[in-house]
């Protein structure tokens, strides 16, 4: 489904991470389902961009995106009632099990958890927030993160607050009491924990680059229990286990 709308409300969440709020009726979208955001009206950059569901809430989809390069730098520069293309929502996403969680997030990585949290939240299903960013002032959607988990623990590589990685963090938790973890952040960082071999089952949000972002191109192929999956088509959710990366 293509759609152009207006931008409702901007918000700077960091220096270098915005949110953009659209009214969209209509749609149930799940956690990790995501939007193929069109940059502009012109051939550079040609491929649109994949964005996930941050939140939706009474007809409010909220995106957050980090800026990177030059799609996100120019969707940066988008001001409250302008128009947005955005294709979607894209993905199988997950429906989230009713059972005690731990949802881990690296980066902005945390987009696509804070809307299963939001899940979690309405379902009343327990679970822990684990974000870790590379300083204190990455770290966004505190206050809403806080009201929603039963536990937050906020980690940082340098400066203040709780000092270390996500994947330390779980290393050195109790997990006897959780039945799953749900993980997304950079391609090293889901690396690292499939290292870990935690003995519970982790699902994956895998947001690495797309191409076509509907399953026509296999530019998103990954290797996933012996055979090739899309990200965009068959996940982005997989279970961690089972996905051979690359390098
Ligand atoms: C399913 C999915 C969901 C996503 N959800 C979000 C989200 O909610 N919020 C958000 O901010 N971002 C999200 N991303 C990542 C986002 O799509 C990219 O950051 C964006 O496309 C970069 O575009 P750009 O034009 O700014 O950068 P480019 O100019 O395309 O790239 C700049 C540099 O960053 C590298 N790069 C580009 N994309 C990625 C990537 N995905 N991972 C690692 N390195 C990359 C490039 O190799 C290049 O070196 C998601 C990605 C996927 C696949
Ligand atoms: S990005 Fe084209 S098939 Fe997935």
């Amino acid at each position: 489904m293509i759609r152009s709308l207006s931008i409702i409300k901007k918000t700077w969440f960091s220096k270098n991470t915005f949110g953009l709020e659209f009214s969209l009726p209509g749609i149930k979208p799940r956690p990790g389902q995501f939007f193929q955001v069109r940059v502009n009206d012109s051939m550079d950059p040609f491929l649109n961009r994949p964005i996930s569901i941050a939140s939706y809430s009474g007809n409010r989809l909220l995106l957050i995106i980090k800026i990177i390069g030059k799609g996100t730098n120019i969707l940066s520069k988008r001001r409250e009632r302008e128009q947005v293309t955005l294709f979607g929502p894209y993905g199988k996403g997950i429906v989230p099990k009713r059972q005690k969680s731990i949802l881990l997030a690296g980066g902005i990585g945390v987009a696509p958890l804070h809307f299963l949290a939001q899940m979690h939240y309405k379902r009343k299903i327990p679970f822990t927030f684990l974000y870790g960013a590379k300083t204190y002032d990455e770290i966004i959607l505190k206050a809403s993160i806080k009201h929603m988990a039963n536990r937050s623990i906020f980690v940082t590589e340098y400066g203040s607050g709780r000092r270390g990685t996500v994947v330390s963090a779980v290393k050195g938790m109790d997990l006897s009491d959780y039945a799953i973890v749900y993980a997304c952040g950079p391609q090293a960082m889901l690396i690292a924990l499939q290292q870990l071999h935690l003995p519970l089952p982790v699902y994956a949000f895998c947001e690495d680059f797309l191409g076509c972002g509907c399953g026509l191109c296999l530019g998103c192929a990954i290797m996933y229990n012996g055979t090739y999956k899309r990200i965009c088509e068959d996940g982005p959710v997989f279970e961690l286990e089972r996905i051979h990366f690359e390098n």
